[in-house]
């Protein structure tokens, strides 16, 4: 199955375990490498059905593995996957419950509309729909903001953005083009979390980022006292929200004044992501505020999301790269993922090193939560967006 990636195989290097030579293409090999696993295929590591935001970013992944290699493997994944979370009437499984209010299982949407798209099949739509309908209620801040979730009280967090409004997104441009309503509402989700995350210009450790989330009620144990926002950037929340930017632009209508706040937000946030980059490795640290801290360390989720974001966003024309700096930068970070994050496996799939395991604003939100949090080999939030970024650069 991987023998056309053992370009150079000797038996002699077989023995030192570097057989394998580089494959053809890493987007290819990350993908069969967690299909070989079982990855992302509907189903919890216990075996039960499980309507998660992870399967969702790989499914995305895969759907564009499918569109550009023409193999059918991808897609029928995708099929094997979700349907073990809809039912044939339609019925969402795998823990979903709409009455959390949960913004993370919505994110396997995109993949009931994709297979809607291609199928015609009613109980995608339907499943859709379900999703759709929680938006309706969905609790929000005075100001308008979707909550994370229902148990976190005014609480908007930037992954939700990944989670949520790249499906409101599609839903509405599938469903209900016209529904300005919708459109204004998905733009004020981005413009909201933006305005009330990024790093007031005299604030401690500025780099112009976004604090991973913020308490409309400035309650929450991490919220400071004048904005409500959290205390530090995270990377990884950071890069849900990059690749919700990116995303989102290929489905908003360009007429809609709110299509030219979203491409603002990604033009302002681009060099600096750039530049928060290790000025070494070229890659970006878990903790962005902290760089070079006990403790701190390269994360390569964060990271991935970052490249696929920058990359894609110059390719598509959203972000000015006329000095050709940020594609430089995405590069550079892009090769050391490889030298150093993509491990080669003696059955010839690959492992994914460094990705941790969580970030939630659910506890303290400090310095030490962040770095106490370990890493999961083969976290596929991490080897996901891997995927999304070796496509890109693929592209290149
Ligand atoms: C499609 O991908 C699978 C998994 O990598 C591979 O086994 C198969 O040979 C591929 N099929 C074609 C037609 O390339
Ligand atoms: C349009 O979108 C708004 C906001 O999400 C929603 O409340 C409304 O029901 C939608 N309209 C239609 C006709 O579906
Ligand atoms: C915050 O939580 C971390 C672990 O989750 C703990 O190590 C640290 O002591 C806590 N900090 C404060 C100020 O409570």
């Amino acid at each position: 199955m991987f023998s056309s990636y053992l370009i150079f195989f000797s038996p002699l290097l077989y023995m030192v375990n570097e057989a394998l030579a580089r494959p053809q293409s890493y987007a290819v090999w990350a993908a069969d490498s967690a299909i070989k696993r079982g990855q992302g295929n509907g189903l919890s590591s216990a075996g039960t059905p499980s309507a998660s935001y992870e399967h969702g970013e790989l499914q995305w992944g895969l759907r564009q593995l499918y569109e550009r290699t023409g193999n059918k493997t991808y897609y029928d994944y995708i099929v094997t996957g979700a349907s073990r979370i809809v039912t044939d009437a339609g019925v969402v499984q795998g823990g979903y419950k709409l009455a959390d209010y949960s913004l993370d299982p919505v994110r396997t949407g995109p993949t009931f509309l994709y297979l809607y798209s291609q199928t015609q099949q009613t109980k995608w739509k339907t499943a859709a729909t379900t999703y759709r309908n929680q938006l309706n209620g969905q609790p929000r801040t005075g100001e308008g903001q979707f909550w994370h979730k229902l148990r976190y009280f005014n609480q908007g967090w930037l992954d939700g953005i990944y989670m949520g409004d790249v499906f409101y997104a599609q839903y509405t441009k599938d469903f209900q083009p016209t529904n300005t309503t919708a459109w204004d509402d998905i733009a004020m989700q981005y413009t909201l979390i933006y305005k009330n995350t990024l790093q007031a210009a005299g604030a401690p450790n500025n780099i112009g980022l976004l604090y991973h989330g913020y308490d409309y009620s400035h309650t929450a144990v991490w919220a400071s006292t004048d904005r409500g926002h959290s205390p530090e950037i995270w990377d990884r929340a950071l890069g849900w929200y990059t690749m919700a930017l990116v995303d989102v632009l290929e489905i908003f209508p360009t007429t809609n004044s709110g299509y030219k706040s979203i491409l603002s937000i990604l033009q302002a946030l681009a060099p600096k992501i750039r530049d928060a980059a290790d000025p070494t490795t070229g890659v970006w640290w878990l903790v962005m505020t902290q760089p070079g801290r006990a403790k701190n360390y390269f994360e390569s989720s964060g990271s991935a999301m970052f490249v696929y974001s920058l990359l894609k966003g110059v390719r598509l024309g959203y972000i000015k790269d006329t000095d050709g700096s940020i594609v430089k930068a995405a590069k550079k970070a892009y090769n050391y993922m490889v030298a150093n994050w993509v491990i080669t496996n003696t059955d010839g799939t690959m492992n994914w090193i460094n990705t941790v395991e969580v970030g939630s604003l659910s506890g303290n939100g400090t310095y030490d939560y962040y770095v106490s949090v370990g890493t999961v080999l083969n976290d596929l939030k991490g080897l996901a967006a891997f995927l999304l970024a070796s496509l890109e650069y693929e592209r290149l």
